[in-house]
């Protein structure tokens, strides 16, 4: 799959997986299906090809929609796809308003701050519908936000979040969400790119035990963004605790505001939700990709809320009395979908958590499932294997019980989910797998939990809707059950894709369909197969192994990093000339990034470079980021054309084989920089376990 110009990383995916071996199945408990949204076999039938592309009428249904669409599917300027044209409505309506006819006293977000001495907040929808209004009213009146303005938000866990972004969906503004861990640079960058002149902030918030100056991220956002020639007119600071400011920075006169200060004026004031068609864009969220530059997925009020809420409802199986838990951060498009827009527009109460799984220890998720009567639980592959290694009997010491558990952001091994299953599951609850990306808005691959049985380490099938399939190189299908590696495309057009990249159709056509486009005039989506980027290998029962990005695209604890991104990062080090980021297997993150850098002529490697490659890309994109190690190299392995060879660098930081290096211009090098990068790793006790000696 991988060739030489792309660097290899993704090669070694796949060969890793090729070894896997088949899991068997497990069935949903009868429990599960007698409860379950999808138990009856006919939704399959309704979902199935010759029924698309009004299979998705169903999902559309679940909204209230101000105006009927009247074309399901318009393909005329594809890819660009329009879905459930002519219809008009607002997504802020459909998660808030509507429900005050019959749950207006209902939670429907439950918010536990990490304190523990901090009470949990309880905000129900009539509630919610009372912040949203008034959150909407100071967007207009005191920062001037108008329909199609996008505003960008750097914000953590905590329950103004939700509120502001369905203020602006409610003024039809874009709101455009930056990861809270991200760097006051990595959301200056973002900010730019989207153009916005309205920044959302908070003086700061609690993380493992810390208090975090965020604050102080919005005044490097703003400069950087002015660099890129984008000034920031206003910024709206909420208090972590009202009245008190947090932070150390200064408030900029004139540009400054505390929330908090401004709200009384707006006491009680309402305004209408603006009744927009179905293709306005709802939200930007950025994702690193192929180049440095993160890209702005677009999505819409219409198809996306219309797929976010109808596969919350079958594929998370929320029903509106459930007490839902998704343990993931807004700042990622998983929050987006499954804590703001897809459980609330099901009026279902969402439970949000401000803080680290394992603050104070690793019994909290557990305590927080007991205490609020949580019965689905959602989280990410790293979350789980960090609760199994530093609690792995906590689960059964308390008394709640879950129906369905879902993972998502990064493949699971199987002993994981093993765990998973048993001991968080307590062998009751159902496990969907969900495989989904920032750009597909909701869940393309995983198991209907009343209908489908499960198979640890696959995500299972395409979604419904959503028909999958795997290419090679040549744009062949690899036939299923060959055990043979592709990249997986999706065939069709779905609701919830993303419409374009923010101000860059071109981007989007490159990343998305020119590789397997069959006739860029065809109006026929049969033509456009979606690439998704990542590697996959399909089992005879039609069921997906995700293996990983094909792309330049580094998997860190579920979050994407582009290599461009991290190695641009570190090329701001005045000493350094050349820069590679490579991941690395991690028992509890999935991979972890390993930079390997050289010197400018001149220069010495030193501790304090290598410190200053940290700080640099901590500074650029956040700690998220951080890589693991540094190694300082006399030379970079390249190929003939001068481009280095990453899947070099990545065999030796992952003790695996480095494959055939007889192209390369320098392969002298690759035993130099194995000795010294190999030695330091045993120095420090990073030897892989199944990495034999002498491997
Ligand atoms: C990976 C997160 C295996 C995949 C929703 C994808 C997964 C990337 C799974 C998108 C899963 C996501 N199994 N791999 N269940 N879910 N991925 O955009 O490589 O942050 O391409 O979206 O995460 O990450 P993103």
């Amino acid at each position: 799959m991988a060739t030489e110009e792309t660097g290899g990383v993704e090669l070694s995916e796949a060969q890793i997986a090729v070894h896997w071996r088949e899991e068997e199945y497990y069935h949903p408990t009868n429990k599960v299906i007698a409860g379950a949204n999808a138990s009856d076999p006919a939704i399959l039938e309704r979902f199935a090809e010759e029924n698309f592309p009004d299979c998705f009428r169903e999902y559309a249904e679940l909204l209230s929609w101000d105006q009927y669409w009247h074309t399901t599917l318009d393909t005329s300027h594809a890819p660009f796809w329009k879905w459930f044209v002519g219809g008009k409505l607002n997504a802020s309506y459909n998660c808030v308003d509507r429900h005050l006819v019959d749950k207006a006293n209902k939670a429907a977000l439950i918010w536990v701050p990490e304190p523990l001495d901090e009470p949990t907040q309880a905000i129900t929808y009539r509630e919610l519908y009372r912040r949203v209004n008034e959150y909407a009213v100071m967007l207009r009146d005191f920062c001037g936000v108008k329909f199609g303005d996008r505003v960008t938000l750097h914000m953590p866990m905590v329950p103004e979040l939700p509120a502001i972004m369905l203020a602006c969906a409610r003024l039809g503004a874009i709101h455009s969400e930056v990861f809270g861990g991200f760097s006051g640079t990595a959301c200056g960058d973002r900010i730019a790119d989207a153009g916005s002149k309205l920044l959302i902030t908070i003086d700061g918030y609690y993380r493992a035990g810390q208090l975090i100056d965020h604050k102080v991220k919005a005044d490097e956002a703003i400069e950087v963004a002015k660099k890129h020639g984008q000034t920031v007119e206003r910024v709206m600071v909420f208090r972590r605790h009202q009245g008190r400011y947090l932070s150390e920075t200064p408030m900029v006169d004139g540009r400054d505001f505390f929330v908090d200060d401004v709200m009384p004026q707006y006491r009680g004031q309402t305004v209408a939700p603006l009744s927009v068609p179905a293709e306005t864009p709802l939200f930007l969220m950025y994702s690193s990709g192929t180049t440095g530059r993160p890209k702005g997925a677009q999505h819409c009020h219409g198809g996306y809320l219309a797929y976010a809420a109808g596969t919350t409802k079958f594929y998370l199986d929320v029903h509106p009395d459930d007490t839902y838990w998704c343990f993931a951060d807004i700042g990622w498009i998983t929050g987006h979908s499954y804590i703001v827009y897809g459980p609330l527009a099901l009026g279902t109460t969402s439970v949000m958590y401000e803080g680290a799984p394992t603050w104070p220890d690793a019994a909290r998720p557990w305590q927080i499932a007991e205490r609020l009567g949580v019965n689905i639980f959602h989280t990410a592959p790293t979350t789980i294997r960090m609760l199994r290694k530093l609690g792995p009997d906590e689960p059964a010491k308390y008394d709640y019980h879950f129906k369905v558990m879902c993972t998502v952001g990064e493949p699971i091994e199987p002993e994981v989910w093993r765990w998973y299953y048993n001991s968080v599951g307590k062998k009751e609850a159902s496990i969907a797998d969900t495989w989904w990306l920032t750009e597909t808005g909701g869940h393309i691959g995983a198991t209907l939990p009343g209908l489908q049985p499960m198979k640890p380490g696959s995500c299972g099938p395409g979604a419904l809707g959503i028909y999958p399939v795997l290419l090679d190189e040549d744009g062949n299908v690899v036939p299923r059950g060959s055990g043979v590696a592709g990249n997986i495309c999706i065939r069709n057009p779905w609701p919830g894709t993303l419409q374009t990249v923010w101000g860059d159709d071109e981007r989007f056509l490159s990343t998305y369909y020119r590789r397997y486009n069959r006739n860029p005039d065809s109006q026929d989506w049969h033509d456009w197969p979606f690439l998704c980027g990542d590697g996959a290998v399909e089992s005879a029962d039609g069921y997906f192994r995700i293996l990983g990005r094909i792309d330049d695209v580094i998997n860190v604890a579920g979050h994407r990093l582009g290599t461009k991104e991290l190695e641009s990062a570190a090329l701001t080090v005045e000493e350094v000339a050349e820069a590679a980021a490579v991941p690395v297997r991690d028992e509890l993150r999935g991979r972890v990034v390993e930079l390997y850098v050289a010197l400018k002529p001149g220069y010495s490697a030193s501790k304090r470079i290598e410190d200053g490659v940290v700080e640099a890309i901590e500074r650029e994109i956040g700690k998220v980021a951080r890589p693991k190690n540094v190694w300082i190299v006399p030379d970079m392995p390249k190929t003939r054309s001068g481009k280095i060879m990453r899947r070099v660098i990545t065999g030796i930081s992952n003790f695996s084989d480095v494959g055939d290096t007889s192209t390369l211009a320098n392969p002298e090098v690759v035993e130099e920089v194995r000795q010294q990068v190999q030695t330091a790793k045993r120095e420090r006790g990073e030897v892989p376990v199944e990495a034999g000696e002498g491997s």
